[in-house]
């Protein structure tokens, strides 16, 4: 069967996560990856958080997987002739270099535009135009200028960011969606063009809740937070805890166990039309009858005495038996599952969410494969390339000969 990007070229200058991330989904929409990295060096993170010496480490294996790897010096006068013949070969460009790399490589958006007019081109930076424009941003820099950190934490805590990477993996799945924008222009146009994502932009776009919250609270208290009625409100959105964030009351619970299992917890949505099965399961049928207890209204104000007399009833469970007891409820709930649940969990293999692949080097390791699913364009998941792997495969692809090839290793360029 084919897939829906077969035939799509893309030369990959991406390093790090948010890039390669962007690129590693084009790869298995079925579009050819080029991954362009300096001779010996590769991605830095070939190298870092490395688990086993010298076998290139799993923050790279699962970032890369199904991408072709050729190593270049897009610094050296034959580096740059060759990185030319690929930007002519090549329908989409993406990097994640700090502002300006390329630029100073003599690589311009109007020197690619002159090489070929359908490149599209397509950038992370950290910031777009602005104070920080030059700035280097990693992860959590994104999360912090974003708004995740100030409205993430407990109430009375500090800012807190979060183990789900929005800035780098985030940022990367927006970028390959404007990719395939513009590509889809393009059919029309015939011409290339620019994207770029920042990562504050795209951290500021999942916290998009949080400034509809910023602007609701200059017309009184956020009702459907912990801090209401009895805690203030400052000028800014605080942060929340684990209350829901939607109009429903939600948090977290204690579940059997949860002495010694770090995640022996669940979470738990009060919604107004399944309250009545949830307040008989936990033993409060009183609060059906009782107008201090029955309309969503009149629990407001007490949601921590609910959700702790709720406690006391999934503290009898596991978070597994209150999930199959609350759901037939139409509760809204949610085992926190560790990350050893997830790589153990059968159905995530069964769709190809968590998937294992086999690499000379390292042997297996698991990843996590497409989340998006298309029923026209299978995924297969094969392992990251090897350092400079496909050098020769790709030079020979763009025309070059055995001699040049080997020329092109002698003096460095590859
Ligand atoms: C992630 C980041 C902070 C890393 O910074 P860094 O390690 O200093 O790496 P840089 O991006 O500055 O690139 C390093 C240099 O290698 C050079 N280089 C990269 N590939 C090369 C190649 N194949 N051949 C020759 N030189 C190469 C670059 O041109 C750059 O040189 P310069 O500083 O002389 O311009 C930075 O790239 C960044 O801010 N990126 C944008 C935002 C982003 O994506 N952040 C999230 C990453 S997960």
């Amino acid at each position: 069967m084919s897939k829906a990007l077969e035939g799509v070229k893309i030369l990959d200058m991406t390093h790090v996560q948010s890039g390669p991330t962007c690129t590693q989904l084009l790869a298995w929409f079925g579009a050819d990856v080029l991954k362009v990295e300096r001779p010996g060096v590769g991605d830095a993170t070939r190298g870092q958080l490395q688990d086993i010496p010298d076998v290139d480490s799993l923050y790279f294996t699962m970032l890369n997987g199904n991408k072709r790897s050729i190593t270049l010096n897009t610094k050296s006068d034959e580096g740059k002739a060759i990185f030319t013949k690929l930007i002519e070969h090549c329908d989409v460009m993406v990097e994640n270099f700090a502002p300006g790399a390329l630029d100073r490589m003599g690589f311009s958006w109007e020197r690619i535009q002159e090489i070929n007019p359908r490149m599209i081109y397509a950038s992370v930076k950290g910031f777009g135009p602005g104070p920080y424009e030059d700035c280097k941003v990693y992860e959590n820099v994104a999360q912090c200028t974003g708004g995740a950190a100030s409205t993430t934490g407990e109430l009375d805590g500090m800012p807190l960011v979060t183990g789900a990477q929005i800035g780098d993996s985030g940022t990367g799945l927006h970028l390959a969606l404007g990719i395939v924008t513009a590509l889809y222009q393009r059919n029309q146009s015939g011409r290339g063009q620019r994207v770029t994502c920042a990562m504050q932009d795209g951290v500021l776009n999942l916290c998009r809740v949080k400034l509809r919250d910023q602007q609701r609270l200059t017309h009184g208290p956020l009702t459907e937070y912990p801090q209401y009625p009895n805690g203030e409100f400052g000028e800014a959105a605080p942060r929340a805890g684990n209350a829901s964030g939607g109009g429903q009351p939600g948090w977290i619970v204690k579940c059997k166990g949860w002495e010694t299992d770090p995640d022996a917890y669940i979470y738990v949505i009060a919604q107004a039309a399944a309250f009545e099965g949830l307040a008989k399961v936990i033993g409060h049928e009183d609060w059906l009858e009782d107008p201090e207890w029955n309309t969503p209204k009149a629990r407001l104000p007490k949601l921590d005495h609910m959700f702790s007399e709720i406690e006391k009833w999934t503290m009898t469970k596991t978070k597994f038996e209150a999930m199959d007891i609350l759901n037939p409820l139409n509760v809204p709930c949610g085992p926190i599952l560790s990350m050893k649940e997830l790589a153990e969990e059968e159905s995530l293999r069964e769709t190809g969410t968590v998937v294992e692949v086999d690499h000379p080097e390292r042997g297996k390791y698991l990843t996590v494969g497409n989340p998006i699913k298309l029923s026209d364009s299978p995924v297969d998941v094969v392992r990251s390339p090897l350092l400079g792997e496909h050098t020769d495969e790709i030079m020979s692809e763009l025309g070059y000969g055995a001699d040049e090839i080997a020329a092109a290793k002698n003096n460095g360029a590859v």
